[in-house]
């Protein structure tokens, strides 16, 4: 594999982590403030993070590439109110986005076709989470200061099932 491929690959392992690490974060802030909901959701979110970690690890193994893993970034701990919790989340799935694109553009510039079809996964992928995340972040601007709101969509996020993508 190209070595700016390969490097490139080990860099969006590690921001994939820090994604599960900031999601856990928020999943914590919310156990604080007893929104049990919120705080299931973002924990279900990282684990999906994990998850789209370990589909570029398999990648660089299965393509005899080396994995070269390294030292994540503390995520922040103070967070302000759930919308903005949510708007946090959204920014930073866009900007993961932007990251994505710009890997799918360096893999068919080195005419690495086997990355760009793993890429193309995480292309659509983020489609759906910027609109899941997206959602919610609207949901909680019509919600406003009404406590009883944010309680009702707290619960609802509370559904939310571990072990998607
Ligand atoms: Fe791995 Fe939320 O993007």
């Amino acid at each position: 594999m190209d070595k700016t491929v390969q490097d490139a690959l080990n860099r969006q392992i590690n921001k994939e982590l820090f994604a599960a690490y900031l999601y856990l974060s928020m999943c914590a802030h919310f156990e604080s403030r007893s929104l049990t909901g919120f705080a299931r959701w973002m924990r279900a979110q990282a684990r999906e993070e994990l998850n789209h970690a370990m589909r570029i690890f398999d990648h660089l193994n299965e393509r005899g590439a080396t994995v070269e893993l390294a030292a994540l970034d503390q995520p922040a701990r103070e967070f302000g109110s759930p919308v903005e919790v949510f708007e946090e989340a959204l920014d930073h799935e866009k900007a993961v986005t932007q990251m994505i694109h710009k890997l799918y553009d360096l893999a068919e510039e080195k005419h690495d076709h086997a990355s760009q079809l793993l890429l193309e996964w995480f292309i659509t992928e983020q489609v759906e989470e910027e609109d899941s995340v997206g959602t919610v972040v609207d949901q909680l601007r019509m919600a406003g200061d009404n406590q009883a709101a944010i309680l009702m969509l707290d619960r609802e996020l509370g559904s939310r099932q571990e072990g998607g993508a």
